[in-house]
């Protein structure tokens, strides 16, 4: 994979630069602008060398149509209020569009093409218009990680058509991800949530030869903790799982992988209630388990301070309410100690998690923070990404 910022005499090009500008938009306002806030070292990188930046990104699923609440507008503007620079956004059909009609003012440095999605060719991985939108530029940037698992024009058809590289916050996931999956400094552990363990099953599997320790929380722990013969009482869990704790179980005895469940929890009656500690034995058929306890705080802790490196994917709570964020932060708090003392690589992602760290404003406290979602998964399934092995082709 060649990277755009080992490149020199960038000078005047025209660069088609493919980012995932897909953020939360409520009533067309932004309500989280951290995909657009990482991105913006590229965009002053490429500035700098004087290049002519064409943006492609998306945002929403519009499906192949026009829809006006998923409009760049917002995006664009606030991009250019961050730059300070002037980002122009064009609305005309890009299939009418020629490479002359650009960059037709002299001080006229980034042009952003409107969501490719409403294009129906963008998501068919189309030729003709991987053709098209390449005759638009000199050279192609892929800076999506997050959409490089999609198997859509702007992300791989393009790449047979121009010079292409891998942009930098791109080259900083692919790195970051290559740590905790390839080129690991052990031992290694993973925190890992979410409701279904059925949706993580792949990167458990994954996981389980690499890693040392595979520290199992959130709503899918419950699973595991009926499984060992306690009461979870009214508790999220999912249902047929028994299959896959029991696959989860032997692989990981056969691997030497410690796979680690909560010893003491949190509950409540309802969602929005105050919170009380359990031993396992103690749930009543009313309550539900809504965090960690103490013990298992302590038990994690000690585990993230053997290790050398670690990821983090899913809360360990129902953090919406503050009295069941404790088990997350204590997580978040033990990590950071650890990464300001040099002693651990960390890497955390996915939405929860990322909006957690968001909360308590950790996000620049880890080595990485990936704010891809599917891709994310995907890379730890370790799954080929379509967008990745078309840069590498
Ligand atoms: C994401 O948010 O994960 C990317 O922008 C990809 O979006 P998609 O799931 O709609 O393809």
């Amino acid at each position: 994979m060649k990277s755009i910022s080992n490149e020199t005499n960038l000078r005047d090009k025209k660069i088609l630069l493919r980012l995932d500008l897909n953020v939360p938009l409520i009533k067309g306002k932004i309500s989280d602008t951290t995909r657009i806030d990482k991105i913006l070292p590229t965009l002053k990188f490429l500035n700098k060398q004087k290049t002519k930046i064409i943006i492609l990104s998306h945002v929403g699923r519009p499906k192949g149509k026009i829809s006006r609440e998923l409009s760049l507008k917002p995006i664009c503007e606030n991009l250019q209020d961050q730059l300070g620079l002037n980002v122009r956004l064009i609305t005309q059909n890009i299939n009418e569009i020629e490479k002359k009609d650009f960059f037709d003012k002299f001080e006229e440095e980034i042009l952003m093409l409107e969501n490719i999605r409403f294009y129906p060719e963008e998501e068919k991985n189309d030729k003709n218009f991987a053709k098209h939108l390449a005759n638009l530029g000199d050279l192609y940037v892929n800076d999506a990680f997050s959409c490089s698992h999609r198997l859509h024009t702007s992300i791989v058809e393009i790449s047979r058509f121009l010079p292409s590289f891998s942009g930098l916050q791109l080259d900083l996931e692919v790195d970051a991800l290559t740590k905790i999956t390839s080129q690991i400094t052990k031992p290694i552990s993973c925190i890992i949530g979410g409701s279904k363990i059925s949706t993580k099953i792949e990167v458990i599997k994954n996981l389980i030869p690499k890693f040392d320790n595979i520290i199992i929380v959130g709503g899918m722990a419950n699973n595991f903790i009926e499984y060992f013969g306690h009461n979870i009482g009214k508790s999220i869990k999912e249902k047929n799982c028994k299959k896959i704790i029991e696959e989860i179980i032997s692989f990981s005895k056969k691997e030497n992988c410690e796979i680690i469940y909560p010893e003491d929890v949190l509950v409540s009656k309802d969602l929005d209630g105050s919170s009380e500690k359990k031993k396992l034995n103690e749930i009543f058929n009313d309550e539900m388990i809504l965090d960690i306890g103490p013990k298992t705080i302590n038990k994690i802790a000690s585990i993230i301070n053997s290790s050398k490196t670690i990821l983090w994917n899913g809360p360990a709570g129902y953090f919406e309410n503050p009295n069941f964020a404790n088990g997350s932060i204590e997580i978040a708090k033990t990590i950071i100690k650890n990464n300001k003392l040099n002693r651990i690589f960390s890497v955390a992602g996915g939405g929860d998690t990322v909006s957690l760290l968001n909360n308590i404003k950790a996000i620049e406290s880890f080595n990485f923070v990936s704010t891809a979602g599917g891709a994310f998964i995907e890379y730890l399934e370790g799954k080929k990404l379509p967008g990745i092995t078309a840069l590498n082709r």
